[in-house]
């Protein structure tokens, strides 16, 4: 097993932010993620997995070691009329899966395409998009606990799952290393979801009038390219903040001194929309050196190139604070800090 030293992680996440790693080893497969747990470097700390690292914002070096996740392969578990079980490999592109589901005419993630990242980090982060989550078709997942050093095999109820949350971000923090992530998908009579945001629209534009699974996902494409930086060519890591919920009555008091505030219903209360939030306080298009808030989505924080993730930080926080100060409400980073 090959452990590096001191690895440049600036192509390891997607911000583009120039950091090192005291140690680095990259898996492929369990096997090989057994035989790392067996060192020294490993059992003196807490390794940090990354996949692409799309949802990380690295503010100094990391003295730990970094384990890269590039653990691949899919196959299909099981099979039934409707039902088609699904495992793939943690190392996996999250896009890249979504496609070969299209391409397989298996249903129920094509709303969550083009989302950066991997399969191992979609759990994680419970990612969702355009009125879908991946709890929606989540079955189990395989890990290595780094608590009993052995495999396990966690089911939904296993993880908690909450709004871009679940125990691997809270209560067992670096304590599980995925490596297979299993879903259910249909294999027929697809249940599309088509009411979030502007994909009927882009649908009757296009004059599709039945959707296939191919054009739902052509759709949530065309509106995220609209709106979204692609890392590759800006850095960036997604939304930066989660949307605030509110309760009822904080909700009345700003709907009335802005009444075209949007929300959406949601189980503990009212869910805003922080990329409005930003947008209101000024925020929108703004740009310091090398950090910017983006100019078609303000929850998207970009490095123009050669940004520290100190900076991109203390951007974040001034635009904390006036939300705070304008709306009274505290905006939650999405991404995780480092
Ligand atoms: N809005 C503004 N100004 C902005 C941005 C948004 O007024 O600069 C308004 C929009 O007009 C709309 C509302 O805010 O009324 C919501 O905007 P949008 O539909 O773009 O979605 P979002 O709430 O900003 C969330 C997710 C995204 C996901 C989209 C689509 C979070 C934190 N973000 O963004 O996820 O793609 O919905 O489902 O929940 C991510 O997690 O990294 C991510 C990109």
């Amino acid at each position: 097993m090959l452990i590096e030293r001191d690895i440049s992680l600036q192509q390891f996440n997607t911000f583009g932010v120039e950091v090192k790693a005291k140690w680095f080893a990259a898996i492929t497969t369990e096997e090989e993620l057994q035989a790392l747990a067996q060192t020294d470097v490993f059992q003196s700390g807490v390794p940090l997995v990354l996949g692409s690292g799309s949802n990380i914002l690295f503010t100094q070096d990391v003295e730990r070691l970094v384990i890269l996740n590039s653990i691949k392969g899919i196959r299909v578990v099981e099979t039934s009329l409707d039902v088609v079980r699904v495992a793939f490999g943690a190392g996996e592109n999250w896009h890249d899966c979504v496609m070969h589901c299209i391409k397989h005419n298996w249903g129920g993630i094509e709303n969550l395409a083009l989302i950066p990242g991997t399969i191992g980090a979609a759990p994680v982060q419970n990612i969702g998009a355009y009125g879908v989550e991946k709890k929606d078709v989540f079955h189990s997942l395989k890990a290595w606990d780094r608590m009993t050093h052995a495999f396990v095999t966690l089911f939904s109820d296993d993880c908690t799952f909450g709004y871009r949350s679940s125990i691997f971000k809270t209560t067992a923090k670096d304590r599980y290393i995925i490596t297979e992530v299993v879903l259910n998908l249909s294999a027929s009579s697809h249940a599309l979801h088509l009411d979030y945001g502007a994909i009927r629209e882009v649908l009757k534009k296009k004059e599709i009038q039945e959707p296939t699974i191919r054009d739902v996902a052509q759709a949530v494409m065309d509106i995220r390219s609209s709106k979204l930086p692609d890392p590759k060519v800006l850095g960036n890591a997604g939304s930066f903040f989660k949307n605030p919920t509110v309760d009822q009555a904080t909700f009345e008091r700003l709907k009335s001194a802005h009444p075209d505030i949007p929300s959406y219903p949601s189980a503990g209360g009212v869910k805003l929309a922080a990329g409005w939030l930003i947008e209101q306080c000024g925020w929108k298009g703004f740009r310091e050196g090398p950090c910017g808030c983006y100019d078609k989505q303000a929850l998207v924080l970009v490095n123009y190139g050669g940004a520290t993730g100190a900076k991109l930080l203390e951007l974040a926080q001034r635009i904390q604070q006036s939300v705070q100060h304008r709306f009274g409400l505290q905006l939650e980073a999405e991404v995780n800090l480092l």
